[in-house]
């Protein structure tokens, strides 16, 4: 909404100072933890792991470690980027991996699934030694996860239950409204994961640290849920691009 009243160049500077934040983010997380004895790296999904992608395809040893995606948009980059793609069924163990984040809470708790890959970031990201995530600097919430300006916690869900969990959500502690996502071209119809699952994103407003475990669990023991977008004690360390071009690490 706010976005309406600003100029073309100011949206303009601030998307740029957006993009540059999350590029110094995912340079410095990959520059300060990859290491050589690194042969398997996660390689997770959206806007801010392009840069990540970007960076590992510009190391000169990148032949030498295999990437393992979360998803088809990641496959994507890892091809594009000239690195050597492997899978989670091949390398169920993971060194290393990197991946982006809609909400961290200051306990490193997240909200994932913007991009509706939050079932494989998960296997991934469980697979994995270590987890770094990056992400610009309006992804921060200063506590609690379920900042407004989010769309909440995305659930994914087998498409024949989604009616069933819009329902049973309505029991939970907290909650406050959830709606099956939509989108694809034409925005005709509900967005279809890589599983060929459903997509709920589901408002519980404000997630104390506490809660956030608890929630996940009741969520995801629902009949119908594959996944959740909460990912809790599972991130090593956060690098957050700052508007003045610093990257804070949490
Ligand atoms: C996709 C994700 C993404 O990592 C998350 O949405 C962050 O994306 P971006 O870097 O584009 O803000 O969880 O399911």
């Amino acid at each position: 909404m706010y976005r309406r009243f600003l100029s073309k160049a100011t949206t303009r500077t601030m998307s740029s100072l957006v993009e540059q934040s999350k590029k110094l983010a995912a340079y410095k997380a990959v520059d300060e933890n990859l290491k050589d004895s690194h042969s398997v790296v996660g390689v997770g999904s959206g806007s801010t792991v392009v840069y990540v992608a970007e960076r590992l395809g510009q190391l000169e040893h990148k032949s030498s470690f295999v990437c393992i995606p979360t998803g088809f948009q990641s496959k994507e980059l890892i091809l594009s980027n000239g690195l050597r793609l492997g899978s989670v069924e091949e390398y169920s163990s993971i060194d290393i991996a990197f991946d982006g984040a809609d909400e961290i809470d200051s306990q490193l708790n997240l909200i994932k699934g913007g991009g509706a890959c939050l079932m494989q970031e998960k296997l991934v990201a469980s697979c994995s030694k270590q987890l770094f995530i990056v992400a610009d600097y309006r992804k921060r919430s200063p506590e609690k996860l379920g900042h407004a300006w989010r769309q909440g916690v995305p659930i994914e869900v087998v498409p024949a239950a989604y009616n069933k969990v819009l329902n049973d959500l309505k029991n939970l502690e907290g909650y406050k409204s959830a709606k099956v996502r939509y989108g694809g071209t034409f925005k005709a119809g509900p967005v279809v994961t890589d599983n060929s699952m459903f997509i709920i994103d589901a408002d519980f407003g404000e997630i104390p640290v506490e809660k956030v475990s608890t929630l996940h669990s009741q969520i995801k023991g629902l009949v119908g849920v594959l996944e959740t977008g909460l990912f809790a004690n599972m991130t090593t360390a956060a690098y957050i691009g700052n508007e003045d071009g610093s990257v804070a690490t949490l």
